[in-house]
Order: structure tokens, then C-alpha cells, then sequence
């Protein structure tokens, strides 16, 4: 894992770079400071341990699993804009919007979410049907359909009680969509079955779930410190979250049985993973 995460911070690194020298330095500053702050990795290490696992050259997902951490960076920018979540604190650092003006926080995520496109379409050594497949899958994922449409329900909750069913719809849209698309991109890479991919989706969704729970429960049983962002916001901001909704054990226990019904469903795919497994138990089991 560590090399992975070694080969992640590289690429993404050489992939954005400073211009010190053109009119518009400031986006590739900007995009650097969210980019390279000091995230967890998993979605791109997901990607990594995917293609792994059915065999792919892990050079060939190197450029897609940064294409997928560079959505996910876009997403957390625009997530704590004051429109949306308004929090200060971010990986450890200041917010981008704290640092740079509102608007050149937006361009930056604007400018993050476009350029993974880009990536993705000019990955090597990947064929044109992989890429293909890499675009619409992650496309797919981001849009009304995944993130986006969950992150509509979830400003537009705000302050209301929700049930379980739009709760689920909206963890499942703003989170695990991107997450399940991570382990679907390595299944892509590493050319699986329809069978084998129909599988890992399944548990990616199952584990993304989990991870939004997750999130929910360190907000409250966590501390800023540890986390890198501000502890209670959700409570403050007045958001449905699954703590909310079910309380502290009730979410736990849905998190352990989500876990458990991906780990099944990881033990069926045609091909052993082991590295799979573990990350799964980590996305649940994060301290952080
Ligand atoms: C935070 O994601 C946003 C959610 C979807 C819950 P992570 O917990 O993966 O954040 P980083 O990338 O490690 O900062
Ligand atoms: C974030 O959910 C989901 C996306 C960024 C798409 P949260 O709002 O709970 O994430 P944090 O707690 O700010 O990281
Ligand atoms: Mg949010
Ligand atoms: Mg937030
Ligand atoms: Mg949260």
C-alpha cells in the first residue's frame, strides 16, 4: 500500500504543476494546495488495488486513479464553499475559499473536475474501449445520477427530518457512487469479466454506504485534530445524517453489515482479493 500511495502523490504531483510564468498561475496554485494536502488516498488506492487484483500493469491505472482523486478534491472544494457546507477546516488546512477568493475556489474545483476528463482520455496505455468505459463509468458517477443528484438531496435537507430511503438515496448518490466507480475503473483496467464487475460494483456501493456512516459517526465521536476538519459540523449545520437518524450504535451496526455483505460478495469474484478485502475493512473501520 505504501508504494501505491508512494506512485499516487507522484503522479498527482507531476500531473499538476506550477506555472509560476503564465497570466493564470494562481488556478494551478490553488489546485495544488487541495490536490497535494494531505488526503487519505483510498479512491485512487482502490483503483490501484483493483487493477491489481485482475492482473493489470498498475502503470496503466496510475493516470485514472488520479483522474479519480481529482474529483473527489473538486467535490470537497465545492462542499465546503459557504453555499454548501461553509467549514473552515479541510485536510488540516484551511478551506481553499479561506485562502483564495470564493470564486477562485469554485474555478478550482471547476477546473479539477474538467482537467480528470482530460486525464482519463489521454491515459496510457490503455485501449479506446477502456477509456471509454473509464469516461462514462466516472461520468456517470459524478453527475445526477451519483454525486451530484446526492449532494441536490442533501442541501436540500437541511433541516429537515428525512426518512431512511432518502437518507440511503443521498449517501449513496453523494458518496459511494465515486467510491463504487473506483473499484469499477480497476475492474475496467484489468479487462474483468461483466460477471466480476457486476460483483465489485455491488460491494463498492455496499462499502460506500458504509464509508458516508462512517463519516457521519467520526463527526460526532471524533476530534478535529484527528480528522483534519471541524468535528459537530453536521449537527451545527442542522444535517440529516445517519447518526441523526438512527443514533450512535443503530449506524454502527448498518456500517458492520454492509462491511460484511461486501466482504461476501469480494469472495466470489473469479479472482482471489485479499487486498480488497483489507481496504474494505479499512474504509469502514477509518479512524480518520
Ligand atoms: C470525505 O472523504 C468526504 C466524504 C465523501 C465523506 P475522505 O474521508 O475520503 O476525505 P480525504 O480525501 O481523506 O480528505
Ligand atoms: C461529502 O459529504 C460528500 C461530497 C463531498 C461529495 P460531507 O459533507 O459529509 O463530507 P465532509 O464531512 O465535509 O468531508
Ligand atoms: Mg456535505
Ligand atoms: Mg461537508
Ligand atoms: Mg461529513
Amino acid at each position: 500500500m505504501n508504494t501505491h500511495l508512494k506512485l499516487i502523490e507522484e503522479h498527482l504531483s507531476s500531473l499538476v504543476q506550477e506555472q509560476p510564468k503564465v497570466l493564470h498561475h494562481l488556478l494551478f496554485e490553488s489546485a495544488r494546495y487541495s490536490l497535494l494536502s494531505p488526503g487519505k488516498r483510498l479512491r485512487p488506492l482502490l483503483v490501484l488495488a483493483t487493477a491489481q487484483t485482475f492482473h493489470a500493469d498498475i502503470k496503466q491505472a496510475l493516470s485514472p486513479a488520479c483522474a479519480v482523486e481529482m474529483i473527489h478534491t473538486y467535490s470537497l472544494i465545492h462542499d465546503d464553499l459557504p453555499s454548501m457546507d461553509n467549514d473552515d477546516l479541510r485536510r488540516g488546512k484551511p478551506t481553499l475559499h479561506k485562502v483564495y477568493p470564493e470564486g477562485h475556489a469554485l474555478l478550482t474545483g471547476d477546473f479539477l473536475l474538467t482537467y480528470a476528463f482530460e486525464v482519463l482520455a489521454e491515459s496510457p496505455g490503455l485501449s479506446s474501449d477502456q477509456k471509454l468505459s473509464l469516461i462514462l463509468t466516472l461520468s456517470k458517477a459524478a453527475g445526477s445520477e451519483g454525486m451530484i443528484g446526492g449532494q441536490s438531496v442533501d442541501l436540500a435537507s437541511v433541516g429537515k427530518t428525512i426518512d431512511w430511503e432518502t437518507l440511503r438515496f443521498m449517501h449513496l448518490g453523494k458518496t459511494a457512487a465515486l467510491i463504487a466507480a473506483s473499484f469499477e475503473c480497476g475492474a475496467i483496467i484489468g479487462n474483468a469479466s461483466e460477471q466480476d464487475r457486476k460483483t465489485i460494483q455491488k460491494a463498492g456501493l455496499d462499502l460506500g454506504l458504509a464509508f458516508q456512516i462512517t463519516d457521519d459517526i467520526l463527526d460526532v465521536t471524533s476530534s478535529t485534530a484527528m480528522l483534519g476538519k471541524s468535528i459537530g459540523a453536521d449537527q451545527d449545520r442542522k444535517k440529516p445524517t445517519a447518526v441523526s437518524l438512527l443514533g450512535l450504535r443503530k449506524a454502527e451496526t448498518i456500517g458492520e453489515e454492509l462491511l460484511f455483505r461486501a466482504r461476501q460478495n469480494l469472495t466470489t469474484l473469479s479472482v482471489p482479493a485479499p487486498l480488497l478485502v483489507e481496504l474494505a475493512d479499512q474504509l469502514v473501520h477509518r479512524k480518520k
